[in-house]
């Protein structure tokens, strides 16, 4: 089938599943699709990504769970990315917010619409292109799996990525969905009833990838990217196989780079002040507090209990802990 055919692919010949459409942790309603709660909004745009997308080896996907850190992490990797293009003073991330200059896959590029068309956008970028997605590592399509292109993938601690999730969704909950109180919130998150989730498969496919496959996937984690942004602006600009040079690191790039993605500098950004990144989101929306721990404000002595005991008995023995 010639390219153009398959732009906005539907899925008439692919079997067809019942979807469980239920209330979660989610603006909209939620659909046990391939094993992952997917918003009922995107799964055609996961099932086009999955079907359309062809991936050069160039190709940057930073993949992460929602709320876990996908803006600082797709600004720093723009940024490192693209450091020899712009300047300090003139950059593109002082006047765009960082989900417009890198596109998510499911969600943007291959939402199905009439307006526009994926494949045209994606045969208009620019190598490497940079795209972000918060779909599974499982439900990627096949040709991202097997090229050489590289995936940087961010996970944070669930107790804060709850309350994150919490706050951002009832902000944008899509009419008639009620905002929901924090104990039902809280429930649906222990169960794994949250959009993208479960979030421990979630990591743990990336997660689990990250080991086999080190040079495909770097695996970061929000609390490691506060505590030494610089050890990790420099490995991914390694992992990517653009490495800062000496004259780079004297020069003060890297720091250059830590300071227009920090937090401080980003939320006080006109275009992130009052600008929208579509007709539901506003862009102030993706930045909050970006504290490490805000959720002891929140949480009472047994959602602690609960949610220790999920995080213990859902990740032990991967390795992988908080
Ligand atoms: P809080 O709600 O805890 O403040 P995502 O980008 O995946 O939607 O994640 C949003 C979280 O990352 C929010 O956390 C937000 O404040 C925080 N965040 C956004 N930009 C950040 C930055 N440049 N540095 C650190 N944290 C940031």
């Amino acid at each position: 089938m010639a390219s153009t055919d398959r732009k906005h692919a539907n899925v008439e010949d692919e079997p067809v599943f019942p979807i469980r459409r239920e209330r979660g942790l989610a603006p909209t309603y939620l659909c046990l699709f391939q094993e992952f709660w997917c918003p009922d909004l995107f799964i055609e745009g996961v099932k086009s990504f999955q079907k359309c997308f062809e991936a050069k080896d160039s190709d940057v996907v930073v993949a992460s769970f929602p709320k876990t850190g996908t803006t600082w992490l797709i600004a720093l990797t723009f940024a490192t990315v693209n450091r020899k293009h712009f300047s300090a003073e003139n950059h593109p991330l002082l006047t765009s917010n960082p989900h417009t200059l890198v596109s998510c896959l499911e969600s943007k590029i291959f939402f199905v619409d009439e307006i526009h068309d994926p494949l045209l956008h994606l045969s208009n970028m620019l190598e490497p292109r940079l795209f972000s997605t918060h779909t599974p590592f499982t439900a990627l399509p096949k040709s991202l799996n097997e090229s050489n292109a590289k995936i940087i993938y961010i996970c944070r601690n669930p107790f804060d990525t709850f309350l994150s999730a919490w706050i951002y969704f009832n902000k944008l909950m899509l009419k008639p969905l009620p905002a929901l109180e924090l104990e039902e919130a809280f429930e649906m998150f222990c169960d794994g009833r949250v959009i993208f989730g479960p979030w421990w498969s979630h990591m743990l496919g990336y997660w689990k990838e990250s080991l086999a496959r080190p040079n495909k996937v770097l695996f970061l984690k929000y609390e490691d990217l506060k505590e030494n942004v610089n050890f990790h602006v420099k490995s991914i600009a390694e992992f990517l196989g653009c490495p800062f040079t000496a004259e780079e690191e004297s020069d003060g790039d890297i720091e250059s780079i830590m300071k227009l993605c920090s937090f401080e500098k980003m939320k006080d950004l006109e275009v992130n002040v009052s600008g929208k990144l579509d007709k539901f989101i506003d862009n102030k929306l993706f930045f909050r507090k970006g504290e490490i721990g805000d959720w002891v404000n929140y949480f009472s002595p047994s959602m602690i209990t609960k949610l220790s005991k999920v995080i213990e008995e859902k990740l032990s023995g991967s390795g992988l802990s908080f």
